[in-house]
């Protein structure tokens, strides 16, 4: 897909569509209560069909029309096995999450996913479901999905990642209503705690101090009415727009400001950004605001340590809004980078050098030395929906034309990012 040469400006509002973590979660916990949970705002995008349909197969009955979706939950015990091999498409929240569900269930499961996900590190959760007893196994051998997860006696665990993972500690927690006692997730810092949320708000009991959460098995769960919120991974794409691209206003409605995923404001904060938090609510025990974002000059800064996993899905286009930030930006930590749905870190440096930035890869992030201006290329997305929505980013300061390989996978989490953005220029 072409993306044409520099835009003057930016203006008008948007209303970011559902957070994909929460509308993942809202499907996985409302299936496991008793009742009919309700979902508005719910993200329709392939990763979280993924998730539907997996449920689907494991004999929940889901009602999805435009506005809202119906989970007919069966309780924790209900799940019936699935006739076919559970298909996780691209999503590794889905893989990782559904993998802590089905080891509390009676019977033995196959999932699987896309080339992608079949590349994506699984030892992560073996590793502590297999500590909890429970029989799962890589059938290739090589730490990834395909799996195989067949019934064990579930023992509640103390386990310390070694990663700070949403997917990880949600996946133990859920792996954890189903054990003989307490199961507790420490992460070196703190990652996205929309499962503790939720789940608490589904009758779970769960606690967390600190980095770490607790679940103390027993409580059924009830059925919810979930309001989404916005995703603030989407929203990313149109913040740092509005930022970058000279003489603009732009108004970014429905954003989920949740303190562990909000590490891009106070980034682009401390790099001089001019955003305004209008409207400041609580939606279903989560925060959200509308964010009025409007071009600024913006300076380098340094991004690592616990500040991290609150915006690690948001560092491909913040590298974006480096390459035009004054001054030499490193980021730091972020090795996980490499194991997302494609090596975020190689690719960006690979996109943004085509492009005419000056970056260096490094083992955990990227130096970008800003200031220097990018040009149109051809650029490949690898398939990576945050990659094509960045370079579409980037496009807008670039002169010349940007080629975007494969742009068509935003439908992963975004499908109507290009409309959207469309309608700001
Ligand atoms: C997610 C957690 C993050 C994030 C992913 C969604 C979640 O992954 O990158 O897009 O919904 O829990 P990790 O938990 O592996 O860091």
């Amino acid at each position: 897909m072409k993306f044409a040469t520099i835009t003057s400006s930016l203006k008008g509002e948007l209303t970011i569509p559902g957070d994909k973590s929460i509308s993942h979660r809202s499907i996985m916990f409302g299936a496991l209560s008793k009742g009919t949970t309700k979902i508005t705002g719910f993200l329709q995008s392939a990763d979280c069909l993924s998730t539907i349909a997996c449920f689907k197969n494991l004999g929940i009955s889901i009602e999805n029309t435009t506005n809202e979706v119906f989970v007919h939950g069966k309780g924790l015990h209900g799940l019936t096995p699935s006739d076919t091999i559970l298909d996780c498409g691209n999503s590794g929240t889905t893989t990782r999450l559904i993998s802590g569900i089905l080891a509390g269930q009676p019977f033995t499961t196959n999932l699987t996913g896309d080339a992608s996900i079949q590349k994506r590190p699984m030892k992560r959760i073996i590793d502590p479901l297999t500590e909890m007893g429970l029989k799962i196994i890589s059938l290739k051998d090589n730490g990834c999905a395909p799996l195989e997860i067949s019934r064990g006696n579930l023992h509640g665990i103390h386990y310390y990642s070694k990663v700070a993972s949403a997917q990880v500690k949600s996946c133990i927690l859920l792996a954890g209503l189903y054990a003989d006692g307490i199961t507790k997730v420490t992460e070196p810092y703190l990652s996205r705690n929309h499962s503790e949320l939720m789940l608490k708000s589904f009758g779970a009991n769960v606690k967390s101090e600190n980095t770490t959460a607790t679940i103390i098995p027993g409580n059924e769960l009830f059925a919810q009415e979930i309001c989404v919120p916005g995703d603030i991974s989407s929203a990313a794409y149109f913040i740092t727009a509005g930022l970058i691209v000279p003489n603009s206003e732009v108004l970014i409605k429905n954003v989920g400001i949740n303190p562990t995923r909000d590490g891009i404001l106070r980034v682009y904060k401390a790099m001089g950004a001019d955003i305004t938090l209008l409207n400041e609510r609580t939606q279903g025990g989560e925060l959200v605001a509308d964010l009025l974002v409007r071009s600024s000059n913006l300076k380098a800064t340094t991004i690592e340590g616990r500040i991290i996993p609150t915006l690690i899905d948001e560092i491909p286009v913040i590298a974006i809004a480096a390459c035009m930030a004054e001054g030499t930006t490193i980021i730091k930590d972020a090795a996980e980078l490499k194991v997302k749905e494609s090596n975020r870190i190689g690719v960006m440096v690979e996109n943004l050098t085509a492009m005419g930035a000056t970056i260096t890869e490094t083992e955990d992030g990227m130096i970008i030395e800003g200031g220097h201006p990018l040009h149109g290329a051809a650029v490949n997305s690898h398939d990576d929906h945050r990659i094509a929505m960045s370079f579409a980013i980037a496009s807008l300061v670039a002169d010349g034309t940007t080629d975007i390989v494969n742009a068509e996978c935003v439908g992963i989490s975004y499908p109507e990012f290009y409309n959207d953005l469309e309608g700001l220029l």
